[in-house]
């Protein structure tokens, strides 16, 4: 069977390096510097070892492409495209859109699509079906399914294997296709009674967390307040062993998924006239949080940054990942310069960003931890500046959250 996984990012390279064990898979990306690279046997995607890729490219089982005339003659197709928030943070889904134009110009016969971009309840019903059919040049009838991704990059424990799967067809047939094909790499098949419960629980997933973290994000506020320490707190608390899970507090929430997904479920509520109240203000408490942790390093200091050098000490999103999208970081950074702070940024494994390099992890007034890779010290983070404030709990004799 020959596959075709439309964007090899995050997701479609993930599934890409699973898929290459039983079918010949083409990787279909827009931008070609990605697909040169892939074709030269490097993966751009932590988690996604080069050496598997390269692998299947010798064993003639993976190829990556921009050209939309590859997947002409493939039997199943998997979107990962982004689907981030427009400028006035409503669902966006162009990126869908265009993926759906690469498959409707090009696919000719009956083929199984499945979705794994996360969307709101009804994307695949009521918005991919019907684009592919418009952009199709030919009258043809076509498999659909949704199968929302719940990779979690950097991810030991977890993978595409032993993570349970959701998915649903459109049609009875849609979904034996589909449970077919997941079935060769996942352990777990979890068929819902439609595509609109698939995409909704993972929606419901993502926006679990933000609430939650957001909940906890007040916790610490409140618990500084009050004089006492949120870990120990939070650790006192999660000795009930039943009825409570544990979340950290943090300067935010990044990436791609956390800070998005909550927003398509909330548009599609208020669409349908449903409230959409705690996630719209876990949104906002979520993101306020930058500024608080820039408020305490500002009182902590004296009351002004104006002039002190200030090091942020991790500016991807999570621990041990290169991802800086929609990162906590960001937001403080912003903070920080705006009240006058001279402020540079430390992260090897980051590299380059926004068009400046890491700095060293030394030398600062003020060192502020957003995050904590296994590759950086405590040691060295305590050494960096002679106040260092820790917003992950994780710099033992900092000041912190
Ligand atoms: N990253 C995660 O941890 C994660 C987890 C679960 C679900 N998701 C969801 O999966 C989807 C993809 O996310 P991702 O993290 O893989 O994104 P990504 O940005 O890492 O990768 C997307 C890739 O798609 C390519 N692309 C964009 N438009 C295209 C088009 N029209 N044709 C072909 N390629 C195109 C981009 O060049 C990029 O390489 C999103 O809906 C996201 O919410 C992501």
């Amino acid at each position: 069977m020959k596959v075709a996984i439309i964007g090899q990012g995050y997701v479609g390279l993930t599934i890409s390096a699973f898929a290459g064990e039983f079918f010949e898979v083409i990787g279909f990306d827009n931008i070609q510097k990605i697909v040169n690279q892939l074709n030269s046997g490097i993966s751009h995607i932590e988690g996604v070892e080069s050496s598997v890729l390269q692998k299947w490219i010798k064993a003639g089982r993976y190829k990556a492409t921009t050209l939309g005339s590859d997947i002409a003659d493939v039997d199943l197709i998997v979107i990962a495209v982004p689907t981030p928030l427009s400028k006035d943070r409503q669902p966006d889904l162009t990126f869908i859109d265009a993926a759906c134009k690469t498959i409707g110009e090009n696919v000719k016969k009956s083929v199984l699509v499945i979705n794994e971009s996360t969307s709101f309840p009804g994307t695949l019903r009521k918005y991919i079906k019907p684009a592919i059919e418009r952009y199709s040049t030919t009258v043809v009838e076509h498999f659909y399914a949704i199968s929302p991704e719940r990779v979690d990059p950097g991810r030991g424990d977890y993978n595409q294997k032993n993570t349970p799967r959701l998915y649903a067809g459109l049609t009875p047939e849609a979904s034996e296709k589909t449970r077919e094909f997941y079935s060769r790499f996942c352990d777990e098949l979890v068929e819902v009674s439609s595509p609109e419960v698939a995409e909704a629980a993972k929606l419901f997933e993502n926006t679990f967390r933000q609430v939650n973290i957001a909940l906890v994000n007040e916790f610490a506020q409140i618990t500084n307040a009050l004089g006492i320490s949120v870990y120990e707190t939070l650790d006192a608390a999660n000795t009930k062993p039943y009825g409570f899970m544990k979340f950290t507090p943090s300067a935010g929430v990044g990436g791609h998924c956390i800070p998005v997904d909550p927003t398509y479920l909330a548009a599609v509520a208020e669409e349908h006239g449903a409230p959409a109240t705690f996630i719209r203000r876990a949104n906002e408490v979520n993101l306020e949080m930058s500024k608080y942790v820039v408020d305490r390093v500002q009182a902590d200091g004296g009351g002004s940054l104006q002039g002190k050098s200030v090091l942020v000490v991790g500016v991807a999103y999570k621990p041990n990942v290169a991802d800086v999208r929609e990162t906590a970081a960001e937001l403080v950074i912003e903070h920080l310069r705006s009240r006058g702070a001279v402020v540079t940024w430390h992260d090897d494994v980051v590299g380059t960003w926004h068009g400046e390099s890491s700095a060293p992890l030394s030398g600062a007034d003020i060192a502020v931890v957003i995050t904590k890779h296994d590759v950086v010290s405590e040691r060295d983070i305590l050494a960096s500046a002679p106040y260092v404030f820790d917003t992950t709990g994780k710099v033992a004799g900092a000041k912190g959250l």
